[in-house]
């Protein structure tokens, strides 16, 4: 695994759009894999900036996404899919139709994890962004998934519910079901850009690098990657 320790979250955040923006310039119809959360949001930011001014376009590169709510779509603005429109896909060129991310509100749940499997089948990511948990899960995989796991629906942990609270009025509302990608679907990616920043991260970013592979830290399955990059500030950064 390759380890950048940036000093802040801006400069965490400059060198991950410095990365994925090589893969857009590389190949124009890339498939980025992308995440939600508070982590992303300074790279997305970026991304837009650079659309803006600097002219980079989108308009071959396709997405697809970790997670998503169950119960929640587009007309809620704490989904997911809410939260990549309004954060990255409606400041670029991007085509809404090759945006992809598993449907919250679908009525046959595992159908629709069986869709989106035979979606990302055909879709590997030429680069798979991820934020940490501080439990250590990547996407929703929650500790104790198998690395083998494909999209699925997983019941959130209590240490999730409590850490995404934040994002929501009350913590009841916070949804107690998502769909996720499984680890095997994120393993598949061609590279993975694996970020963090601030202290509540310290103990995850530790155990991903220095720990066991375990799937008691789901994030330890990055140590088998043979193209993975870790981008941390120097607070995500402190137990290593
Ligand atoms: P965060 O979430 O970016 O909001 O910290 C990361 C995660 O839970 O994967």
């Amino acid at each position: 695994m390759k380890i950048v320790i940036t000093k802040s979250y801006e400069e965490m955040s400059e060198e991950a759009f410095r990365l994925v923006k090589a893969v857009v310039k590389e190949n124009p119809e890339a498939v980025l894999g992308l995440a939600t959360g508070t982590t992303p949001l300074g790279l997305y930011a970026r991304m837009a900036e650079d659309h803006r001014r600097g002219g980079t376009s989108y308009r071959g590169i396709r997405t697809v996404n970790l997670d998503e709510y169950v119960g929640l779509g587009p007309g809620s603005d704490q989904s997911y899919v809410y939260f990549m429109r309004k954060n990255l896909f409606s400041h670029l060129d991007i085509l809404p139709e090759n945006t992809h991310i598993a449907n919250g509100l679908a009525p046959d749940l595992a159908e629709e994890c069986a869709r989106y499997n035979r979606l990302l089948e055909t879709m590997q990511q030429d680069i798979q962004v991820l934020g940490i948990g501080s439990n250590g899960h990547i996407a929703f995989n929650e500790p104790g998934t198998p690395f083998g796991s494909e999209t699925h629906v997983v019941a959130l942990a209590e240490s999730t519910i409590r850490d995404n609270a934040r994002l929501f009025a009350r913590e009841e509302d916070v949804p107690r079901k998502a769909l996720t990608m499984g680890l095997k679907n994120i393993m598949h990616a061609r590279r993975v850009l694996i970020l963090a920043n601030g202290a509540g991260k310290a103990k995850a970013v530790c155990g991903l690098v220095r720990g066991a592979v375990t799937e008691q830290l789901p994030a330890s399955v990055l140590q088998l990657h043979p193209d993975c990059t870790l981008v941390v500030d120097e607070a995500a950064a402190s137990l290593l």
